[in-house]
């Protein structure tokens, strides 16, 4: 077997199994699971009925390249949603369909990477853990750039050394981000692409976590929409990752698609069609639909906010919380042990939350998730309500 995958880490769900293993919660208490990022609203009753009429098309192989009609969309939804031209998304050369984002990311550092320029990919540490693992598996190093309060969970660009530049063959972003719901704005992402095109590297910015935001007339920038207001008008090294998995409730449904350089776009088609990353073409059908309305998104967005609006009153006189300016974490400094607390607090409130150094790697300036930890707020409202109020508890108790 390939000897890289020795050097995968431990997912952070198995490790947080582990601490949890032999811990006893209350049983009179429900648990409430705030640890996994997985949506659980209701769906929109039209992507359903999508789908069910979709199956009338599952006897023919799907093209890995997608039906025009979805990328059609997904092209239509990109300019709508991001301040991009009409009609500067091709839609044919510059759009893919992917079976969620997760897979797309891993695939991309398949594609790209370059082994004999003893390549490095940039990740943001904290991170999504399968930045680190497609660079490992593509024979890549993992070059960890950490976000921390002190830049506001951004990204230091210009803590990069010359040399590691050089060599990196792919910088991740991710925004909003996950776990810490920074957003990069736009002379942010003006840099990172004077970076890319000075060092000749690839920007794969995830952007699976666009749609979920505040405030209605502030929503996140995407990278695309920078490279092409500086003059960038064919997405050069970038591709961006969206998907339906946060945008419509639907993880379950694995759809998402990749935009950007269309000469990056030509050779992961490619890749993918040895990989064999077709999707489903009922699959397509729905996501179509789902792409071409906000409406339903609006409703997600506002069900959120109100998760938030119940959360953070409850959980500020005793926690350092700030409702973030994406996604639908709470990325808490805990003051202590996040381990000790994750443990603690399931033992006490039934309440499960994620350990902040999970979702990072030791650097010379530490991990930057130690000391924290992830709330995600995809319970619903009253049980996001209710495991503040444990949460807070549980605090006051110790
Ligand atoms: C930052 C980030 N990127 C990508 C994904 C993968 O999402 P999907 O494969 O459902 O599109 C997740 C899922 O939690 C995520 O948090």
């Amino acid at each position: 077997m390939n000897p890289r995958l020795g050097s995968l880490h431990t997912y952070p769900f198995e490790k947080l199994g582990t601490l949890l293993s032999g811990a006893v919660a209350p049983a009179q208490l429900p648990p409430i699971p705030l640890s996994i990022g997985e949506p659980q609203h209701e769906p929109p009753p039209f992507l359903l009925e999508a789908l069910r009429q979709g199956v009338s098309r599952l006897g023919a192989y799907p093209a890995t390249a997608g039906t025009l009609e979805l990328r059609s969309s997904a092209a239509r939804w990109l300019e709508r949603r991001f301040t991009l031209r009409p009609g500067s998304v091709d839609p044919v050369s510059m759009v893919l369909p992917v079976n969620g984002t997760r897979e797309a990311l891993f695939a991309l550092v398949q594609a790209a990477v370059d082994t004999s320029q003893a390549p490095l990919v940039i990740t943001p540490n904290p991170f999504y853990q399968i930045y680190e693992g497609a660079a490992l598996l593509a024979g890549a190093t993992p070059y960890y750039l950490n976000a921390t309060a002190d830049t506001k969970f951004v990204p230091d660009l210009d803590s990069i050394p010359q040399a590691v530049l050089d060599r990196t063959q792919v910088l991740f972003l991710c925004s909003p981000g996950n776990p810490t719901g920074a957003v990069l704005h736009e002379h942010f992402l003006a840099r990172a692409l004077d970076l890319a095109e000075r060092h000749d590297f690839i920007l794969a910015a995830d952007e699976c976590y666009a749609e979920i935001y505040p405030d209605e007339a502030a929503p996140p920038p995407s990278l695309l929409e920078v490279a092409q207001d500086t003059g960038r008008d064919r997405f050069q090294r970038c591709i961006v990752f969206h998907s339906l998995s946060k945008r419509s409730s639907v993880p379950g449904l694995r759809s998402g698609f990749v935009a950007g350089d269309p000469e990056l776009m030509r050779k992961f088609l490619l890749y993918r069609t040895y990989q064999g990353g077709a999707m489903s073409p009922m699959v397509q059908m729905a996501s179509s639909v789902a792409w071409d309305d906000d409406a339903h998104v609006r409703v997600n967005r506002q069900l959120y906010r109100e998760k938030f609006d119940r959360v953070l009153p409850i959980l500020s006189p005793v926690l350092d919380v700030q409702r973030p300016e994406g996604a639908f974490y709470l990325w808490v400094d805990i003051e202590g042990d996040d381990e000790r607390f994750t443990r603690e607090l399931f033992t006490a409130q039934n309440v499960t939350v994620l350990p902040g150094s999970y979702l990072g790697r030791a650097t010379e300036a530490g991990n930057p998730g130690a000391g924290r930890v992830r709330m995600s707020l995809t319970a619903t409202v009253a049980d996001c309500a209710t495991a503040a109020t444990r949460i807070r508890d549980f605090i006051k108790g110790r």
